[in-house]
């Protein structure tokens, strides 16, 4: 403990936060002379509405959440400050883009004014940007071939575990036709659903079953084959072979069959754990030899039409995508010489997104390549192999997942409060009477008590913090043995959290009405980082900084870590301050239509939020909402877990029948009728907070004269 005798000769540091107090006397706390630490995280600091905030732009926010490096060529902000879609990619017309912040006001305002009624969190969803995905995927290969005078053509299937939705597997079904574009499934519910949705499809688009596979799954893919399917089943190991014979004897359907290789060729990330030899799936050489034996044996080397590959998601770069499609490029063309009836090389998933806009190869949630440099290289690779062995071009297949659909959703989640340690502490302690604390004090604890005190008064921080950490030690200590009371406790743990708050740029919390195990389970799972930025007055300089924590009562449910050109976002996400508006202030997570969904899970029994889906459309906002549909409700969810919502409400029902029948006079028929209503209508809703945004207020006239247009569009 410092000696109080030191305080004479204390040189003040040259900056102290803790400077700004003054020390009116004894009994009384320092008092902030101005705030205690600025939240601002900018050098030149100036909350909204001084002039450094009039300096800020659209452009400064753009940069700052680095916009263009993860969301060219679909997000923008506008100059109104929001983000807004680009739902034609490059080629949308300044007038087609969608204000993101126009749909959500529309989807929140009550349906007295024209709105849906619908609260955050809300799945937004772009058919039109699925489109133009998958149009430019198909056009890379397309032109990367004519450019290298390839001698077949590219033929894409969608691997439906990315996303299964109903609506995002029919829109890709329905964009793909032209294409013959079809679809790849991992398991019998997959396959079933892959199935139903390619009735529509071309009758050349592929089906590919991947995955482990029994015999009710080889059934349901040859009788997929016998119903004019273009259905080719994959083997992941040796022993499917006689289970597929077995099956197609029985059926008498005559297979396709495909063989997965396990290549040798290894990506690093964290994806990569499914390649190299010692991957979790495929077929080595030796293997693969052993089947086309096999089947030569039985006359069935025709059947044998598809090498399929996967080098793992995410491939960072075009070096380590040549190795694997060279590769496998050679296994494919052994394959042909060995007599097999080859067509199709399948070259897996591994299209990355650069989720970090850095464009690097050195990071998981990055890639130092683009879609055209992709396909360049898959069909050079190919090429170059067939033509050495004097092969015939095959058809390029890709199972392409995560950079298909991961554009076309955004998550839009409201802030429910930011609590900023520091403002809550000096709040809870500006309230406080030190007087009875110091009258009362154990004489032991009078010299540490001025020692703060002292040392507080001449800004020297750091000793300050010292002696109040050894005084709250101490004063643990007394409470243990009973010689402290617990007001005298809590003002001296209030006094001392004080003095020493976090250090100046700490970030705060800010709660979000979400789960990041329902909606983000990847960051939680493997770190994943997806962009997350506000929506909104995006013209304004951002004021603070805060880490976003979830609903659920976990301490995993929590994303510290953003996407940001100036510090990696390690010191929080750089947010506007919202408590004075009366407006809620939404967040948006963008390039999560991958996995999120299929992945995310019930934890405090979060379920699926409101989706809507947006198309582009002439009229005065440039949208329509073509679909909404309501997210799960507290039934939906609970009888997920196998409870029994009619019957829950039916006990609880007689519960307050019961309680009725005992005559309490407090309790009479009006509130037992108003205590069913709450049940009731719990079940009946989300699980999330409901906003206060369904209200007329947030809907301006403005758009309320527009509601009759889109109303013309709209399909809900
Ligand atoms: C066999 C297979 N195909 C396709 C994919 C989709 O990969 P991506 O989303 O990287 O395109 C995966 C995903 O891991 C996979 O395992």
């Amino acid at each position: 403990m410092p000696p109080l005798a030191c305080l004479g000769v204390v040189e003040s540091p040259h900056h102290n936060p803790l400077r700004s107090y003054g020390l009116p006397g004894e009994g009384s706390l320092p008092v902030p002379l101005v705030p205690f630490f600025p939240n601002t995280f900018f050098a030149n600091g100036g909350g909204v509405g001084t002039a450094a905030a009039a300096a800020w732009s659209a452009a400064h926010s753009s940069d700052l959440y680095r916009v263009d490096g993860w969301g060219a060529p679909y997000f923008v902000v506008n100059e109104n400050g929001n983000v807004a879609v680009r739902p034609h990619g490059a080629k949308t017309l300044p007038s087609e883009e969608i204000d993101v912040m126009k749909v959500v006001k529309k989807v929140v305002a009550s349906k007295s004014v024209g709105g849906l009624g619908m609260s955050a969190p809300l799945i937004v969803r772009f058919p039109d940007v699925l489109k133009h995905r998958l149009e430019s995927l198909q056009s890379a290969f397309d032109s990367a071939m004519q450019t290298q005078s390839y001698g077949s053509f590219f033929q894409g299937v969608y691997p439906v575990k990315c996303n299964q939705d109903r609506y995002v597997v029919e829109n890709i079904v329905e964009f793909g036709k032209p294409y013959s574009f079809g679809l790849e499934a991992g398991s019998k519910p997959e396959l079933l659903l892959a199935m139903a949705s390619m009735c529509k499809a071309s009758p050349k688009a592929l089906l590919v079953c991947n995955g482990y596979k029994d015999e009710e799954y080889v059934s349901l893919a040859l009788t997929a084959r016998r119903m004019n399917f273009n259905c080719v089943i994959v083997l992941e190991q040796e022993e499917e072979l006689d289970v597929v014979l077995s099956v197609s004897r029985k059926l008498s359907v005559r297979p396709v069959i495909g063989v997965r290789a396990k290549l040798r060729t290894k990506h690093g990330g964290h994806f990569g754990t499914t390649s190299g030899e010692k991957g979790k799936f495929g077929l080595t050489s030796l293997e693969i030899v052993g089947i086309v034996r096999k089947l030569q044996k039985l006359g069935m080397l025709d059947c044998l039409q598809l090498l399929h590959f996967h080098i793992g998601s995410q491939i960072p770069s075009v070096e380590i995508l040549n190795d694997g499609v060279s590769e496998a490029a050679y296994i494919y063309c052994e394959l042909v010489k060995l007599g097999a009836g080859m067509k199709i090389i399948d070259i897996g998933g591994g299209l990355g997104i650069d989720y970090e806009g850095t464009k690097s190869s050195s990071s998981d949630m990055s890639v130092s390549y683009s879609l055209e440099e992709y396909a360049a290289a898959v069909v050079k690779a190919v090429r170059v192999a067939c033509s050495q062995k004097g092969v015939n071009h095959p058809i390029i297949c890709s199972e392409s997942g995560r950079a298909l659909v991961s554009h076309h959703s955004l998550l839009v989640f409201d802030v429910v409060s930011v609590h900023d340690k520091k403002d809550s502490v000096s709040a809870a302690v500006a309230g406080m009477d030190l007087k009875p604390l110091v009258d009362d004090l154990p004489e032991e604890l009078v010299g540490e008590y001025k020692s703060v005190m002292a040392y507080t008064a001449m800004g020297d921080c750091h000793r300050s913090q010292i002696c109040a950490e050894h005084m709250k030690a101490r004063c643990l200590d007394m409470f243990k043995e009973g010689r402290l009371g617990l007001e005298q406790l809590a003002t001296v743990d209030g006094m001392c959290d004080l003095v020493s708050s976090p250090p100046a740029g700490s970030p705060a919390v800010c709660h979000i009405n979400l789960s990041i195990f329902k909606s983000i389970p990847d960051y939680w799972a493997i770190g994943q980082l997806f962009p997350v930025m506000p929506i909104q007055r995006l013209n304004e300089r951002p004021t603070v900084r805060a880490v976003l924590s979830d609903l659920t009562c976990d301490s995993d449910g929590k994303v510290d870590t953003f996407i940001s050109s100036d510090d990696n976002g390690t010191r929080g996400l750089a947010l506007h301050s919202f408590e004075e508006r009366s407006e809620p202030y939404y967040l948006g997570m963008f390039l999560g239509g991958a996995y999120q969904e299929a992945l995310g899970g019930l934890h405090n029994l979060f379920g699926v939020p409101n989706v809507v889906h947006v198309v582009q459309s002439s009229g005065p906002h440039c949208f329509s909402i073509t679909r909404a549909l309501p997210g799960q409700t507290s039934a939906d969810v609970l009888r997920l877990m196998m409870h029994e919502p009619n019957m829950m409400f039916n006990s609880l029902k007689c519960r307050i029948e019961d309680s009725l029948q005992q005559m309490d006079d407090d309790y009479d028929l009006d509130s037992a009728v108003s205590n069913l209503n709450t049940i009731a209508s719990t079940f009946n809703s989300l699980p999330y907070l409901s906003s206060s945004s369904s209200t007329s207020s947030f809907f301006t006239d403005d758009e309320e004269e527009s509601h009759d247009h889109d109303q013309d569009h709209d399909t809900w």
